[in-house]
C-alpha cells in the first residue's frame, strides 16, 4: 500500500490551483453513453476514480483518447457490451451511473455492486425506485445489479431520501424515456448542475437542475459536444482549511464562492480571515480559532465531505466543538487516528462528535480509512510536530488530484513511498 510521509509545521505560501470536481467528473463520463458520438471532456481531475470510470467505459466498447492528462475525447459509437466489469465497478461508488446511462441508451445493463468509502449502509434503493418507476426491471443479487427495460416511460418520481447519486442516475434513465419525467425532492448539489449542463448542451431538455424539482423531456436527440468539468468544491474547502492552519498568504485559485458559502460563513464565525478576489482566495494562519457547532446537510448546507477535514481544524480551536453528521451513520472513523496523534475527540453517538482543543498533534504512523478521513489525517500531519506516515493513502489520491505536487509547490514536506 502507498504511504504518504509528511513532516509538519511548515508554513505554506504560494498558489494552489483547484482541479476539476471528482463528483462531477465521475458522472459526466458515464453520461457520454447517452450520446451516440464523440465528446470531449476538459478539466478532468488527475485521480484514480476518473481512470477507473474510463476503464469501465472502454470495457463497454467506448474509445477513449487522452489529449492531455486532464482532457479526453470519447467515442461512444460502438458500445457493444451490456455487462460492466464487476472487478472494476465494485471499486468505487460512482460506477452505478453506468446503470442509468445504459438504461437510457440501450435499456439493458449489468454491473457489479458499487463500492466506495465505508461511511454507512449507502443503499441504492432510491436509484432502483426511480428506474422501476420508469418501467425498468431491476435485479440485485450475487454481487450484481441487472437492469432492463423494453421501454422506459416518463413519470413523476418522489425521492424519499435526498440523494445526489439517485437524482443523477434517474435523470440519465429519464433521458431515454418516452415523455416527461419529474423528479421531486431532488438533490441540489452543484455537481448535478454541471452534469445537466453537459446534457443540455448536447440537446437534452432538462429544467430545474440544482433545485428540488427537475423536469426531463425524454427521447431528445443528443449531439456530440464538449464539456468542462467545473472546480472541485470539496478540494477547494480542504485547501482553505489547510490555509487556515498553515497559510502565509496562501492563494487558492479556481474557487466558486457560491459552492462553498456554508464553509466560508462557518470559517468567518470561528475567526478565520480570508480575502476573495474573483476565483482566488487568499488565506493565512488563524492565530485564535473559536470552537463551534457544525451540522452537515445536503447542499446548500455544510457539506458532509468537509466534515472530516474541518474536524482537524477544530482540534486547534480554543474550546469544545460539536459536529453533527446527519448524512452518514459511520463517518467518524478518522477520529481514532486523530486521537493517536494527540487530538481530543469523542464520538458521542453515530451522528455526533465532540472535539476539544487546542491540542498539540504529534507525527505518528496512521492509516486512512476513507477518502475524506484520509484528508483529515493529511491536514493533521501538516500541522503535527515531526513526521507522520499515512498508510492506505491511495484513498487520498482517489479524490485529490496531484496533491503531492500541489502541496510541495507551496512548501510542504511531503513524499510518497510504496
Ligand atoms: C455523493 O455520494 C458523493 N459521491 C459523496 O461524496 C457525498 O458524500 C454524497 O453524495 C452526499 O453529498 C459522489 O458523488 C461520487 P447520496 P452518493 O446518495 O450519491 C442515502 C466523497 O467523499 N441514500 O447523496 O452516494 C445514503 O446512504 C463522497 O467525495 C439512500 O438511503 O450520496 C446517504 O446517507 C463520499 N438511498 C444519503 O442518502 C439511496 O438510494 C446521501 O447519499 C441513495 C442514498
Amino acid at each position: 500500500m502507498e504511504k504518504l510521509v509528511i513532516t509538519g509545521k511548515t508554513p505554506l505560501k504560494g498558489e494552489v490551483t483547484i482541479s476539476g470536481a471528482k463528483n462531477a467528473a465521475v458522472a459526466i463520463l458515464p453520461a457520454t453513453l447517452l450520446i451516440d458520438g464523440v465528446c470531449t471532456i476538459e478539466n478532468l481531475p488527475n485521480i484514480s476514480d476518473v481512470k477507473k470510470s474510463c476503464e469501465i467505459l472502454e470495457g463497454l466498447g467506448a474509445k477513449i483518447t487522452w489529449n492531455t492528462k486532464n482532457e479526453i475525447t470519447i467515442d461512444t459509437r460502438n458500445i457493444n457490451k451490456t455487462e460492466a466489469s464487476e472487478e472494476l465497478t465494485s471499486k468505487f461508488r460512482a460506477s452505478y451511473y453506468i446503470i442509468g446511462s445504459m438504461l437510457g441508451r440501450t435499456g439493458k445493463i449489468s454491473v457489479g455492486m458499487p463500492g466506495g468509502c465505508q461511511l454507512g449502509a449507502r443503499p441504492i434503493d432510491q436509484h432502483i425506485k426511480g428506474f422501476e418507476a420508469l418501467g425498468a426491471k431491476v435485479e440485485v443479487g450475487q454481487g450484481k445489479i441487472s437492469a432492463s427495460a423494453e421501454k422506459l416511460v416518463g413519470t413523476s418520481i418522489y425521492m424519499d431520501v435526498v440523494s445526489v447519486g439517485a437524482t443523477i442516475n434517474v435523470m440519465f434513465a429519464a433521458i431515454g424515456a418516452e415523455g416527461t419525467t419529474v423528479i421531486e425532492n431532488a438533490a441540489m448539489e452543484p455537481e448535478i448542475v454541471n452534469v445537466a449542463s453537459f446534457l443540455i448542451n448536447m440537446g437534452a431538455k432538462i429544467r430545474g437542475a440544482g433545485t428540488k424539482r427537475i423536469e426531463i423531456e425524454g427521447k431528445c436527440p443528443l449531439d456530440e459536444g464538449v464539456i468542462e468539468v467545473f472546480p472541485d468544491r470539496i478540494e477547494s474547502g480542504t485547501y482553505i482549511i489547510i490555509g487556515a492552519l498553515l497559510g502565509n498568504n496562501l492563494k487558492i485559485k479556481g474557487i466558486i464562492r457560491e459552492h462553498i458559502e456554508s464553509l466560508l460563513i462557518k470559517l468567518k464565525e470561528i475567526g478565520v480571515h480570508y480575502e476573495i478576489d474573483g476565483d482566488t482566495l487568499t488565506i493565512s494562519k488563524c492565530e485564535h480559532i473559536k470552537p463551534t457547532y457544525i451540522k452537515t446537510l445536503a447542499f446548500p448546507g455544510f457539506p458532509t465531505d468537509l466534515q472530516q477535514p474541518i474536524t482537524t481544524l477544530l482540534t486547534q480551536a480554543n474550546g469544545r466543538s460539536i459536529i453533527e453528521e446527519t448524512i452518514y451513520e459511520n463517518r467518524f472513523k478518522n477520529t481514532v487516528e486523530l486521537n493517536k496523534m494527540g487530538a481530543d475527540t469523542k464520538v458521542l453517538s453515530i451522528h455526533k462528535l465532540e472535539v476539544n482543543g487546542p491540542t498539540k498533534l504529534n507525527g505518528m504512523d496512521v492509516t486512512a480509512t476513507d477518502l475524506r478521513g484520509g484528508a483529515s489525517l493529511l491536514i493533521a500531519a501538516l500541522i503535527a510536530e515531526g513526521k507522520t506516515n499515512i498508510d492506505n493513502s491511495e484513498y487520498i489520491l482517489r479524490g485529490y488530484g496531484d496533491v503531492i505536487n500541489k502541496l510541495k509547490n507551496v512548501g510542504a514536506k511531503i513524499e510518497i513511498t510504496e
